[in-house]
């Protein structure tokens, strides 16, 4: 695909992820930004991503953002941790440039990262996040480039997408799980006054995290932190700015059954969607 084929006029923010977890994202920046388009695309078919290899996650995060890039966004963020942990850099270095230099394509732990040092007193950082995000090393490397002397502490909890995504989040069988992982990541740093819930499935897990995570941890969730980072980031681009279209739309796409997708989205919303099927 070359520049000529994709559409040159103003579009909506594309917002992506494997599946539901970035649904929790796109809820904080509309409410930060309502009046933008945003086309959010879940390829729920073939969640999760967190125990993919780097190649595949790459490849498929690569087909999402290509799609987006047809349906005529200038900006995509991706809305997954493991994306942006496994295929931000690759997108952003040998594909823009031949896809189209001015798409910009943003990810969520950059931003994470930056707001970290005001939240934390001791500089204990645990992470929750896919195995595939936490095998990357990712935060560690952003956090260490402006924090050299935080201890960072990454921990993988590989059922709690699929807790999510199999809408068990809040049915009484989560409970194990999720005080194993808190259990583990206390036991291997038990000074952690910050824990990051590093991956966009979690917050839909929040509840029973608060619940298992001793008061006096603070747990930062990332949807605030990617919504106020990217207002920022427009009000200083105003030539990405002037590209997106402003009618206060959301388009929802999924890879999965629309309507089993629709069903646990307008959950996690709060309000009623509809979703399409769309095939990478
Ligand atoms: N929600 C994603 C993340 O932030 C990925 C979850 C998955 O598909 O494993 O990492």
């Amino acid at each position: 695909m070359n520049t000529e084929q994709l559409p040159q006029t103003a579009g909506p923010i594309g917002v992506f992820d494997s599946g539901y977890g970035g649904l929790t994202i796109l809820s904080e920046i509309r409410r930060a930004m309502p009046e933008y388009d945003y086309i959010y695309l879940g390829d729920n078919a073939r969640a999760p991503y967190g125990t993919r290899s780097f190649d595949i996650v790459y490849d498929f995060t690569l087909q999402a953002v290509t799609e987006l890039f047809r349906r005529g966004c200038h900006l995509v963020i991706l809305a997954c941790n493991t994306a942006s942990a496994k295929a931000l850099r690759n997108i952003q270095q040998l594909d823009l440039p031949r896809l189209d230099p001015n798409r910009r394509v943003l990810g969520v732990i950059r931003p994470t990262v930056e707001v970290i040092g005001s939240v934390t007193r001791n500089g204990h950082i645990g992470i929750f996040a896919t195995p595939g995000t936490v095998a990357s090393g990712s935060y560690e490397i952003e956090i260490h480039k402006t924090n050299p002397e935080m201890k960072v502490t990454s921990h993988a909890c590989p059922m709690w997408v699929p807790l999510v995504e199999n809408r068990e989040a809040d049915k009484a069988g989560a409970d194990y799980f999720v005080r194993q992982e808190v259990d583990a990541l206390l036991k291997a740093d038990p000074e952690t006054d910050t824990i990051i819930l590093g991956c966009t499935h979690y917050p839909i897990l929040y509840p029973k995290i608060r619940e298992a995570v001793p008061e006096g941890i603070e747990i930062v969730r990332q949807g605030d932190i990617v919504a106020r980072s990217l207002k920022d980031y427009l009000r200083r681009h105003g030539e990405m700015d002037a590209r997106l279209t402003r009618g206060g739309r959301a388009e929802y796409l999924t890879t999965e059954c629309p309507e089993r997708f629709a069903e646990l989205a307008t959950l996690f919303l709060g309000s009623e969607i509809k979703a399409s099927r769309v095939q990478l």
